[in-house]
């Protein structure tokens, strides 16, 4: 497998195979870290950091990976750089290619990532962007597969708004991977269907399924991995927030949830959450709406079935394997 000097945009572009080459990769890499030794493959490399939208786990997974790797890191915020209001994506992307070896972004449109890809010269890796966050579904995939030891066959379902970069991505990653994706929300919430239609050829290919689902019992039945996320997502208008509080309400995963699906049933989200008051946000939701949580309660949140900080800890094995393998070091 030989995966240098490819991007990293979308799990669409990657096959079976390549995904289980860099879980298994990251695996590799997890285990060398646990016991201590050392990698620096990438010594002398430098890769920039582009964020435009605000990350904890996604910049120190970049960071502490890169680090790791031997190489050097520069973070470009919005606000201290000349992207996009002084100085066009196509030109950014020439003069980052110049200097550095690989080039992840964070920020708004698909098509941005696409375009720094285009002209760079170098990987470009996609921290997440309102269609797609695929470097989440390596480190959820990764999770999954540590946890019950396989992923085909298994049946992941994604509570809530479908039909961005969260849901977008666990459909294309379990249809990669012969897995079973059920998306449940109020139909409007559902993923686009020329993506869906993509999906479901993916699912043919690998064993899997995809099925878009109102209904809470049918989605949940036999359920693996019951998966939520935030219900408005970075960048959104403030005024979404009323409407989606009151369509995906019915959609929050609970403990009765939880019960429907397998007795042995793992909970996931993507992180970061409201299942508590302890944000400014979830602290203003509160005020507002009169709600103690959101998109899951804080009893699923801190049960055993959870295992959110698993996930967030294998964002930074499985980016390092994403950095290592577009770059050469394996
Ligand atoms: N899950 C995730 O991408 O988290 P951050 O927004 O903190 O990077
Ligand atoms: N859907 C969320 C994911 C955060 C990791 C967002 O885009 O804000």
């Amino acid at each position: 497998m030989n995966l240098k000097g490819r991007n990293f945009l979308t799990l669409k572009d990657y096959t079976s195979e390549e995904i289980m080459y860099l879980l298994d990769l990251a695996a590799e890499l997890k285990l060398k870290k646990k016991r201590g030794i050392p990698l620096e493959t990438l010594k002398g490399k430098n890769v920039a950091l582009i964020f435009e939208k605000t990350s904890t786990r996604t910049r120190c997974a970049f960071e502490v990976a890169a680090h790791d790797l031997g190489m050097g890191t520069t973070y470009l915020d919005p606000a201290s750089s000349q992207i996009g209001k002084k100085e066009s994506i196509a030109d950014t992307a020439k003069v980052l290619g110049r200097m550095f070896d690989g080039i992840e972004y964070r920020g708004f449109g698909q098509e941005i990532v696409e375009e720094l890809a285009e002209n760079a010269g170098v990987p470009v890796w996609n921290g997440l962007t309102n269609e797609y966050h695929p470097t989440q579904i390596l480190a959820d995939l990764l999770t999954i597969k540590e946890h019950f030891g396989s992923l085909k066959g298994k049946k992941l379902v994604y509570m809530g708004d479908a039909r961005y970069n969260m849901g977008n991505s666990l459909m294309i990653g379990c249809a990669k991977m012969g897995m079973h994706f059920v998306a449940c929300a109020p139909k409007e919430y559902f993923q686009d269907s020329e993506l869906v239609g993509m999906c479901e050829e993916y699912a043919e290919e690998s064993g899997g399924s995809i099925v878009l689902t109102e209904s809470i019992t049918a989605a949940t039945k036999d359920a693996d991995v019951i998966y939520t996320d935030v219900w408005v997502s970075m960048g959104e208008p403030d005024e979404v927030w009323e409407k989606r509080i009151n369509d995906l309400t019915p959609f929050k995963v609970t403990s009765s949830i939880m019960q429907l699906a397998k007795p042995e049933a793992i909970f996931m989200h993507c992180l970061p959450s409201f299942h508590d008051l302890k944000t400014q946000i979830g602290k203003e939701m509160g005020e507002r709406f009169g709600i103690t949580e959101m998109e899951v309660t804080d009893e699923v949140f801190n049960s055993e079935a959870s295992v959110v900080f698993d996930e967030a800890e294998n964002r930074m094995h499985t980016i390092k394997a994403v950095m290592a393998a577009t770059l050469g070091a394996v």
